[in-house]
């Protein structure tokens, strides 16, 4: 069933586990998520970027998420608008019926560089202001991502400070918030070994204890994904994720969702190359996008075996938007 994040984000909260939040731009994707959620039994996020919003034609998407939370009532689904950047692509996803938003005013996109503090909780408290009364669940991000290690454009400066986490939430009390703890997107995540500003995880969940954290990022970039792509024709050398264990060791400090993009396209893209170098005579594309389907959905169980999730969707009071109001009531 279609259900507010938030229900599914107190749950992960207040039973030390992490839900995952899987990106996806094509019908293979739902399926695959919808199926690893079924088949470990667990609560999901589905989530839609702006640029995979624009790639389906707005409606695709939410057709398709709709589809899976209808082919399984059982599980709680949530679908999420990943990365929002101000209110008028908010308002179209809670138009298209999404349940859940975030909105990301930590970079200012056009100037290429981060916004203040005061225009980030500005444009979340537009944000908070007009979901609430939909029961839509919010996400803000504070801090800008990047590696730890990695120069330009990230370091110490970008990891989300512990003072403005507490003056943001109490100013803008968002359900959920991302915040920047030496992740990053893609495929490259560090040049040296996975490191983690533990430190200001658990100084910000120490000061704010019943805030769920959002972690963004999150991909693994599995090695063994990485030699399959590199074998059949890919060239993707030095990629590297977050250990699954620093992933694990964060989850007690109050991260309730976990956000894989990449991992997903890795084992989407290593499936394909196989087929298509193996059987080169292959024209069919359910051949290779349902081979596709099928190692997506295996990575995505694995993962929400590895973030504690697996289990719980029979144990979620399913809500929708409607008695969600009632929560911020
Ligand atoms: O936040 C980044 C996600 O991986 C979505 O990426 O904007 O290329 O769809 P995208
Ligand atoms: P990855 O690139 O590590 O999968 O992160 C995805 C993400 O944070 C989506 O918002
Ligand atoms: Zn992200």
């Amino acid at each position: 069933m279609l259900v507010p994040a938030k229900i599914i984000l107190d749950h992960a909260f207040a039973n030390s586990y992490a839900v995952g939040a899987f990106n996806v731009n094509n019908m293979e994707q739902v399926q695959a998520i919808i199926d690893a959620a079924a088949q470990t039994q667990s609560p999901v996020i589905i989530q839609v970027s702006r640029g995979a919003l624009e790639y389906s034609r707005m409606t695709y998407l939410r057709n398709l998420i709709q589809a899976a939370a209808e082919e399984h009532p059982e599980i709680p689904v949530a679908m999420h608008l990943d990365h929002g950047n101000g209110l008028e692509v908010v308002k179209t996803a809670i138009d298209l019926g999404f349940t859940s938003v975030m909105i990301d005013g930590s970079l200012d996109e056009t100037a290429k560089k981060p916004n203040t503090f005061e225009q980030n909780l500005a444009v979340t408290q537009a944000v908070l202001k007009y979901a609430r009364p939909f029961g839509v669940t919010v996400e803000a991000e504070l801090g800008t991502l990047g590696g730890i290690e990695d120069g330009v454009g990230s370091g110490h400066i970008n990891v989300t400070d512990p003072d403005e986490a507490i003056e943001f939430i109490a100013k803008a009390p968002v359900d959920s918030l991302a915040i920047a703890i030496g992740t990053s997107h893609g495929a490259y995540k560090f040049s040296g070994e996975c490191k983690l500003a533990y430190d200001v995880l658990e100084e910000i969940h120490s000061r704010l204890p019943e805030q769920p954290i959002v972690m963004h990022g999150s991909s693994s970039v599995p090695q063994e994904l990485i030699a399959e792509i590199n074998k059949y024709g890919g060239q993707m050398p030095n990629a590297r994720g977050v250990d699954i264990e620093a992933l694990q060791k964060a989850i007690p400090h109050g991260v309730a969702k976990i956000n894989v993009d990449t991992d997903g396209r890795l084992a989407v893209t290593a499936a394909i190359r196989k087929v298509l170098v193996e059987h080169p005579e292959e024209f069919d594309p359910r051949k290779y996008l349902g081979a596709a389907r099928d190692a997506l959905t295996e990575v995505i169980a694995l993962r929400m075996q590895q973030f504690g999730a697996a289990g719980n969707a029979p144990k979620i009071n399913q809500i929708g938007l409607t008695e969600a109001k009632e929560l911020y009531s």
